[in-house]
């Protein structure tokens, strides 16, 4: 048995149109310490599956197991960096982080506002942490919602779209926090990350689930990444392998436009 074990997942929603499958026949069995990308068209159901590991929607059918329990619920084993950030607005960019450190970090006030004020260095915040998040720009509170994630160290770290917001400076930077954090847990964190961006799913990932378009949305294909770490950004690009997976992934994103389908488009 894996350790996050996803079984014949199904996730519908009601509306005024009656039920809305937008996921179906989902497996995915995901090992401790894996790092996972979700990547597919808009609206093809990655959140969805997100949240379910999450526990924030619950299966309509199949189920998510974690460490051979159920997920029946949020729970602070899986740290969550949302789409939309989530941040409270009523407090500061210090006080989100340590909100979430105080309900589930075990340890004295003053070595929890360490915690805190190491994670608002990190996403290079420091000097911003008594704004309030309508006092920032999208990138800045996404980097606020990467660093209550990462704050609260849990052992699996669920990220939907986590650097979309961000300029690729600081996007790259991020990404190799990422892979700083899971270094220092002994590679035994877990990690599912959602993005839209091959390349960074090549540079991070052991495997990339790519899902078809919904309604109904099944798995298309899990590309395994067997590019060796670590991974040199400037270096690994040039490799056949990293060529060829990238080719594949963009085929599998794009393979149903041709330029012809465009040209028409265009003209029409
Ligand atoms: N609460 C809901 N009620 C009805 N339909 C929903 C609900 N939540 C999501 N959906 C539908 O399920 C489908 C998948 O949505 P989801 O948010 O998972 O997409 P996504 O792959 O994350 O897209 P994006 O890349 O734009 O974030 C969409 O068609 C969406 O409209
Ligand atoms: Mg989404």
């Amino acid at each position: 048995m894996s350790y996050l074990e996803i079984k014949d997942l199904e996730i519908s929603f009601p509306t005024p149109k009656g039920k809305y499958i937008a996921v179906r026949d989902i497996n995915l069995s995901i090992k401790k310490g894996e790092i996972i990308s979700i990547i597919g068209h808009s609206g093809c159901g990655k959140s969805t599956i997100m949240n379910a590991i999450g526990g924030m929607l619950t299966p309509t059918g199949g189920s998510v197991v974690l460490d051979n329990k159920n997920v029946k619920g949020p729970g602070p084993d899986r740290g969550i960096v949302f789409q939309n950030y989530s941040l409270l607005p009523w407090l500061t960019v210090e006080n989100n982080i340590f909100q979430a450190v105080d309900s589930v970090m075990d340890c004295s006030t003053a070595e929890k506002h360490e915690i805190v004020i190491k994670n608002l260095k990190m996403v290079n915040l420091y000097q911003h942490k008594d704004k309030l998040p309508g006092q920032l720009s999208g990138g800045m509170k996404q980097r606020v919602a990467i660093a209550r994630a990462f704050a609260i160290n849990p052992g699996v770290l669920l990220m939907d779209e986590p650097f979309g917001a961000l300029d690729a400076l600081t996007k790259g930077s991020m990404q190799l926090e990422v892979l700083k954090l899971w270094n220092l847990n002994n590679r035994e964190k877990t990690i599912v990350m959602i993005t839209h961006d091959i390349e960074e799913a090549l540079f991070l990932s052991d495997r990339i689930v790519v899902l078809h378009n919904g309604p109904a949305s099944t798995i298309r294909e899990i590309v395994h990444v067997n590019l060796p770490r670590p991974r040199n950004k400037i270096e690994i690009v040039k490799t056949p392998e990293y060529i060829e997976l990238r080719d594949h992934l963009l085929h599998l994103l794009t393979d149903h436009f041709s330029i012809e389908d465009m040209g028409v488009a265009y003209k029409s």
